[in-house]
């Protein structure tokens, strides 16, 4: 069976962590005879300086005809004065969820045992820590009307909050049906107490809890969320929230495990599915192989899981990043003293070795 992966790198150590993906994918491909076919595509900055625009049509329609999309980093400081819709970040990153209709992002942030060190909090807050963060991907501020006005004294600047039922009813039931595989739990995250959209959000929630009496539901406002993450994160199982609390609250979360080199996601939703690091294209240290390639290579051992329902296969990557992670292997981001220092393309023929050993 072919399974076919457009490979998205675009900007900063995208360049330099998706090699090191891709690399694992073949060894598992090889090894269990799947035919892993990679189609490479421009997007973001490179995007940009190549044929002018962040997301060309060719690459979208890769992506569409693809089975799965494995995606770097978009973005840089070369393209940051850039008219907005030409920036990377926005006309890129968003026009391809919006263009694949991945409304739900997944964002699992767990502690590797190795790592509990690596955490700048206590060691008894962050050990045991697996929370599933689920983000809504495709609505809120992120996507409602933008405006600009010239005004007596400056300029006025509006963006738009806009949630429907209908969004927020498929985000939420994703998150019922995960809790319900995991822990049972799940903390929808809101500000009922001022935003209208939160209203209708914590509304729509507890109507649907209705369904899911096997999950033990509770609301919270998104500071105490925030405030709850570092005070006790173990109180998390599965966490629900809309477009931008999502995201900031995942970086947040991504600290719990000792790096945001660490989260991998997945974003869902649509026929095609994409996989990234959580992470950005992080410029100040592009080019120099130190980034960590693990929240890659563990997106794409997620790509593994949901898109092509590769359980075992999926596993055995994320055991070896465990094995590799033991034996004191670590990057800059996670690195403790005692530990052996390694640069991205170390780091990725070690856990390949280490997949390697394991199923051989
Ligand atoms: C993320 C990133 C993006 C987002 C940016 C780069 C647009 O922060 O994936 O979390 O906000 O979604
Ligand atoms: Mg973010």
């Amino acid at each position: 069976m072919a399974y076919k992966i457009a490979v998205l790198p675009g900007d900063g150590i995208g360049t330099e962590i998706i090699p090191e993906a891709v690399k694992i994918l073949g060894v598992l491909g090889e090894v269990f005879n799947h035919d892993f076919v990679f189609a490479e595509a421009l997007v973001g900055g490179a995007a940009i300086d190549e044929t002018g625009v962040p997301l060309p049509e060719e690459t979208l329609e890769l992506c569409k005809i693809s089975d799965a999309v494995l995606l770097g980093a978009v973005g840089g400081p070369k393209w940051d004065t850039l008219p907005v819709h030409l920036r990377p970040e926005g006309a890129a990153l968003l026009g391809l969820r919006k263009g694949l209709g991945l409304y739900a992002n997944l964002r699992p942030a767990i502690l590797y045992p190795a790592l509990t060190d690596a955490s700048t909090l206590k060691r008894d807050v962050v050990e045991g820590v697996d929370i599933m963060v689920i983000r809504e991907l495709t609505g809120g501020l992120y996507f409602g009307e933008k405006k600009r006005e010239n005004i007596e004294g400056g300029q006025r600047a509006i963006d738009t909050m806009v949630y429907t039922t209908e969004e927020i009813v498929r985000i939420v039931r994703l998150g019922f049906e995960t809790a319900r595989k995991r822990g049972k739990r799940l903390c929808s995250v809101d500000k009922a107490n001022i935003l209208e959209t939160s209203r209708l959000w914590r509304e729509t929630v507890t109507e649907l809890s209705k369904e899911y009496p096997d999950v033990e539901l509770t609301h919270m406002y998104v500071d105490n969320a925030a405030m709850q993450l570092v005070r006790w994160p173990k109180q998390f199982d599965v966490m629900v929230t809309e477009n931008m609390f999502g995201d900031i609250l995942s970086d947040q979360a991504s600290m719990l495990t000792g790096s945001i080199g660490m989260l991998p996601s997945a974003s869902i939703g649509g026929k095609v599915a994409m996989y990234e690091p959580s992470h950005g294209s992080a410029p100040d240290i592009a080019g120099q192989n130190k980034a960590n390639p693990i929240a890659t290579i563990l997106s794409a051992a997620m790509m593994l899981r949901y898109s092509f329902n590769l359980e075992k296969e999926a596993k055995l990557i994320e055991d070896a990043v465990v094995k590799v992670l033991d034996k004191g292997y670590r990057t800059g981001d996670i690195m403790e003293s005692g530990k052996t220092l390694v640069g991205t393309t170390e780091m990725g023929a070690l856990i390949g070795g280490e997949l390697i050993q394991n199923v051989g």
